[in-house]
């Protein structure tokens, strides 16, 4: 679909209803010039913190959520909640958002095992309740933007039986782009871009290939949240999509939607 921008953001780099209006504003400005959005939300710390909560321990590899049935209960209502409060925001200025979870426009499949190397001695790690997309309906969501409806999604989704799934909301948002098919997408997220030392903010990396990419995941320089992130972002250009981008959600409310953070190009 033309002059479409589907945006994902997480949850350190927006939070609370002061982050969500930032976020909206600057939405609200992509629609008004006449831009089409799809948002895709996480809700990474939010959901480790409920799990605390709970007495459940939050367990990642590689970036991604292990998810056993509890934590699946925990990920959806928290991410159910998130999506109210950021349909709400726009709402709030202006924007006629609906909020509905990835299984009413897509299909999943339980994620393979992960190959993971850690300490030298390679092992198959099962993620559990993981999904990743394996189809996107772009009737529904083509049907809601030309209504002028932006689609507001939380990353659960379902298998062909109807078993739920925990997706990593980066995975989510590049199933949806490059089912969907758009001009750009941008990942907001707690951290400038692709910084060649995560310590050091000054160490952005404006743009680079797919190939340099990949070099920095083998060198370990990109590691946790942003790997799953930056695979996203070589799967959505794989399938066809010219941009994608990330950008600091910090700096939300001052259009950084629209320029500024980490290209990555074919
Ligand atoms: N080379 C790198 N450059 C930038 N960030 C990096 C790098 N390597 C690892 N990171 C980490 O990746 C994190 C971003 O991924 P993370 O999954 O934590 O957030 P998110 O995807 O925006 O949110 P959510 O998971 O809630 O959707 C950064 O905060 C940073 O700590
Ligand atoms: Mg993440």
């Amino acid at each position: 679909m033309d002059n479409l921008y589907v945006l994902k953001f997480g949850g350190n780099a927006i939070r609370g209803k002061e982050g969500l209006d930032r976020l909206a504003s600057d939405i609200s400005v992509l629609v008004k010039s006449g831009a089409k959005v799809v948002l895709v939300h996480g809700g990474g710390p939010e959901i480790s913190e409920e799990m605390e909560r709970r007495g459940l321990k939050p367990t990642k590899v590689c970036g991604v959520r292990v998810t056993d049935a509890a934590a699946l209960e925990v990920a959806e209502s928290v991410l159910r909640r998130i999506n109210a409060d950021v349909v709400e925001s726009l709402k709030a200025r202006g924007i006629d958002a609906v909020g509905f979870p990835a299984h009413f426009c897509s299909l999943c499949a339980k994620k393979p095992p992960m190959e993971v190397s850690e300490g030298g001695s390679p092992r198959k790690v099962d993620l559990g309740l993981v999904g990743e997309v394996v189809g996107v309906d772009s009737g529904v969501l083509e049907d809601l933007l030309n209504e002028g409806v932006l689609p507001v999604i939380y990353p659960i989704g379902k298998d062909s039986e109807g078993t739920m799934l925990n997706v990593n909301a980066d995975t989510m948002a590049a199933g949806i782009a490059a089912g969907i098919g758009c001009s750009e997408m941008v990942a907001i997220t707690d951290v400038p871009g692709i910084l060649k030392d995560v310590s050091d903010p000054s160490s952005k990396i404006d743009s680079l290939t797919v190939e340099e990419a990949e070099a920095l995941i083998a060198d370990g320089t990109i590691s946790g949240g942003m790997i799953p992130k930056v695979e996203a972002c070589i799967n959505v250009l794989k399938a066809g999509v010219a941009s994608v981008r990330m950008v600091d959600g910090r700096s939300c409310g001052g259009g950084v939607l629209s320029s500024g953070g980490t290209v990555i190009k074919r």
